[in-house]
């Protein structure tokens, strides 16, 4: 176990990888150029078991260790870019209009670099470190795609680690939590249909749009009144559609939004007591409701054993202040979830200093942050994996 001043030495070269990788965004799979630099830069650290194009543009590579067989770990870095404006005003900003590194991914991929030419350089751990650099973490779920191609049997990982940037928290600082610390993320759309005419013969009419109104109301009450008020629960309504004129009662009216949960029960109970209100709600009405639900990311739950491994690396390089290992779970999600859903692992924060926020046009990855990851892979496999 090493403290910071370990791989202050490294820093220099990972900033120039990540002021690269921020000035050259990607999207969604379509990381070509993003990929193709990554690769480059494993081969030229030595590493010889390198299989790129999996999930289109995602890359394992893995290194043995030389202190002896042992266990599979894997790492993964998320590699994508946001379809946002860049206005950070930096030097090293964005080269390609209306995309950028809002979200940090440039320096997930540079740190898990960095921690990747340590690591085959030194080699001072037994069985073998599993780099998986991820595409489409933020539209497209890369990371559930990478576990359907098999990367962990094929690569025989048997734990996982994941990290994220994390502004407003200080430099040198990790928070991180067991249990949910991410939360789940599905959608659901709501077709009322009714019987449409002139608005001035109501009667004549089955209304939607009135419907729809009740219908709204009425999953309000689903948190409010049918969840358990210690379990967080959100349902959103965030898009309703109906009618183009003054005169007319439309057929139908649309209702869509979002639920997200700290509890896998909760989605069932969401997805079922969402359906169950609106067509009892709209069949007392005399409308018909066509219901569709989508579940998108499910709940990123740390498991405890790995999570206090993950703290123990982490106070092994900041000390036991810095590390908070009680962090209340945030209500965003994240599809390092798939991979949490496949193998034991744990998800930890790290400090990104007063940046603006992940998602904002004038959100910079702090370059201070580098050296505190590279130290964290670092200390998570010399611990994990020591003969
Ligand atoms: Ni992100």
């Amino acid at each position: 176990m090493r403290g910071i001043e370990g791989f202050e030495m490294v820093t220099n070269e990972v900033v120039a990888w990540r002021r690269y990788l921020h000035e050259n965004p990607e999207l969604g799979y379509a990381l070509y150029n993003t990929a193709n630099f990554v690769v480059e830069k494993l081969a030229s650290f030595g590493i010889n078991h390198i299989e790129a194009g999996i999930a289109e543009t995602g890359i394992v590579a893995l290194i043995h260790g030389e202190l002896g067989d042992g266990p599979t770990i894997g790492l993964r870095a998320d590699m994508d870019a946001l379809p946002i404006l860049e206005a950070s005003g930096k030097p090293w900003a964005s080269k390609i209009s209306g995309k950028m590194h809002a979200c940090g991914h440039d320096g997930h991929t540079a740190m898990l670099l960095g921690a990747a030419k340590y690591l085959a350089a030194h080699r001072n751990f037994k069985g073998a470190v599993a780099l998986i650099f991820q595409p489409a973490e933020e539209d497209g779920r890369g990371g559930e795609k990478m576990v359907q191609e098999g990367i962990m049997e094929r690569f025989e990982i048997s734990k996982v680690f994941g990290l994220h940037n994390y502004p407003g928290l200080d430099i040198g600082k990790f928070s991180i939590c067991s249990g949910p610390i991410q939360a789940g993320l599905d959608e659901f759309d709501i077709v009322i249909r009714g019987k449409g005419g002139h608005a001035a013969t109501p009667h004549k009419n089955v209304d939607p749009i009135v419907i729809g109104g009740q219908v709204i109301v009425g999953l309000q009450a689903l948190v409010s009144r049918n969840t358990d008020p210690q379990e967080a629960l959100v349902i959103s309504v965030t898009k309703m559609n109906a009618g183009n004129a003054y005169n007319i009662i439309p057929d139908q009216a649309e209702i869509s939004g979002t639920v997200r949960t700290l509890s896998p029960s909760l989605r069932d109970f969401a997805e079922k007591a969402i359906s169950e209100a609106a067509r009892g709600i709209a069949g007392g009405f005399g409308a018909h409701v066509d219901f569709r639900y989508r579940r998108l990311e499910p709940v990123t739950i740390n498991h405890e054993a790995e999570t206090k491994l993950a703290v123990q690396a982490a106070r092994g390089l900041v000390g036991t202040e810095a590390v908070n290992d009680r962090i209340k779970p945030g209500m965003g999600s994240e599809d390092f979830a798939y991979m949490l859903e496949a193998r034991p692992g744990s998800y930890i924060f790290l400090g990104n200093g007063p940046t603006a926020s992940v998602h904002n046009p004038e959100y910079d990855f702090n370059d201070e942050a580098l050296p505190y990851g590279v130290g964290y892979w670092v200390n998570l496999v010399e611990t994990e994996l020591a003969a």
